[in-house]
């Protein structure tokens, strides 16, 4: 699995001159409720007095529960004196085995579930924006959302893979734009070829055979307002110096109209393609790309794991059926947690479909929907039993093991070398 964080948001102006920062090691709680935590002092065994220092109360851990320690540069997890364990990545920990720990892994302990993550800056759970719920993962998207209005901005793509709440997080530009009253939606996929121009610059009486009448576009209709033009990546070549010049010059030209009228809308666009390698291959024009101020990046979700049980549990609620957390097995959220979500939120609201009874959230309802996790998987904790296994059954050749095990041979030979030090 791979698990890293991206930068979400591209923007034309150069990056702010702001001095870089070092990332700081932080254990975020995914579960039940998110907490930021920072590391505990390396070497220090800690447990549940530490957790509720900090605001995280949970019965379950141990009063000598795990610490962190670091070899080289490698930042390791390790069952101090736990009771009832701790698990990386889904795995249980030997005992005082120190186990490298990754941007993203995820560790169990009682009640409670951690991600650990490399942070630029001290991190606070952040609150929804409208239904746009994301406690770690969408700060880059929340930044972005903050800064348009005192940018002028005007025409904004938001861009991330399918199911990553690219409707919500347009109808949030909108509103950051102060632009959401007058709010037109076209879904570019959806329109006939041959009918695109009519539908968004309109058209003028006998511009084609039946039109006994003229007609106002949608971007005519929304004057003052924002148009959303969802699947951009799907506008046809032929139409797209048509937008280019409603974009560069705020002028529209009806089919059939001699003059252009001068509109005041801004242009919020999404897609689930790669802009940047449309126009690699010449499908989308990069004059176009380049007329939107603000691209937003949306992470896919497999890569704000952090974020996921809030989620859902948000989107339980929305259904008219909150999760109960003492009705939520750990196993079944962590199993959430170490998924791959190809179609993302979308595919973690279905899981909700048909949950029985309501409230509740059992391994074995997971489990039956996405399958058991594989422990070999490049999710599972590179623990010296793990590696050894590898080895031994790649005959001592490191690549073929790091391959079989699904993680690079970089991250393998780190990972030896930590285990038999
Ligand atoms: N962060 C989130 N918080 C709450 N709900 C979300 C979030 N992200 C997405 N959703 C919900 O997930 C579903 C899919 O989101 P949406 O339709 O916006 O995806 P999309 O990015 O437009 O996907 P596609 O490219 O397939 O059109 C919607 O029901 C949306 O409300
Ligand atoms: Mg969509």
């Amino acid at each position: 699995m791979v698990k890293r964080h991206d930068t979400t948001t591209i923007e034309h102006v150069p990056p702010s001159v702001e001095p870089a920062r070092r990332a700081v090691a932080a254990l975020l709680v995914a579960f039940p409720k998110p907490i930021a935590l920072g590391l505990p002092r390396l070497g220090e065994a800690v447990g549940r007095a530490w957790f509720s220092e900090r605001g995280h109360v949970d019965p379950e851990i141990s009063g000598e529960h795990l610490g962190f320690l670091r070899k080289g540069p490698q930042l390791c997890v390790i069952d101090e004196r736990s009771r009832n364990g701790v698990f990386l990545d889904g795995v249980r920990l030997p005992p005082g085995e120190p186990v490298p720990l990754d941007d993203g892994s995820v560790i169990r302990l009682g009640r409670t579930l951690l991600v650990h993550r490399e942070c630029p800056t001290k991190l606070e759970p952040a609150s929804a924006v409208g239904k746009l719920v994301g406690p770690w993962g969408l700060s880059g998207v929340r930044r972005a959302l903050g800064q348009l209005r005192a940018s002028g901005a005007r025409n904004v793509v938001v861009e991330g893979e399918t199911g990553t709440g690219k409707e919500l997080v347009a109808e949030a530009v909108a509103v950051a734009l102060r632009r959401r009253e007058r709010f037109g939606v076209v879904n570019v996929a959806a329109v006939a070829r041959g009918v695109f121009e009519a539908q968004l610059f309109g058209w003028k009486r006998g511009a084609f055979s039946g039109s006994a009448q003229g007609g106002l576009g949608v971007l005519l209709r929304h004057d003052g307002g924002a148009v959303f033009l969802d699947e951009i990546g799907e506008l046809p070549l032929d139409v797209q110096p048509k937008l280019l010049r409603a974009l560069e010059n705020r002028e529209i030209l009806a089919v059939g109209a001699e003059t252009p009228s001068t509109i005041d809308i801004a242009i919020i666009a999404a897609t689930n393609r790669d802009l940047d390698a449309m126009v690699a291959t010449g499908t989308f024009r990069r004059d176009l790309l380049a007329r939107f101020d603000r691209r937003i990046r949306i992470p896919a979700l497999r890569d704000r794991a952090e974020d996921i049980y809030a989620i859902l549990s948000a989107l339980a609620s929305a259904r008219g059926a909150p999760l109960i957390p003492e009705r939520v097995e750990i196993e079944a959220v962590e199993r959430l947690l170490l998924h791959d979500w190809p179609a993302n939120v979308r595919e973690l609201d279905s899981l909700l479909t048909d949950l029985e009874p309501p409230g509740r959230l059992t391994l074995h309802a997971v489990e039956a929907r996405l399958g058991r996790l594989e422990p070999t998987r490049s999710g599972a904790p590179l623990t010296r039993e793990v590696l050894e296994r590898a080895l031994a059954a790649a005959g001592g050749n490191q690549v073929a093991a790091a391959r079989a095990l699904g993680v690079s041979r970089g991250r393998f030979l780190r990972a030896l070398k930590v285990v038999k030090t």
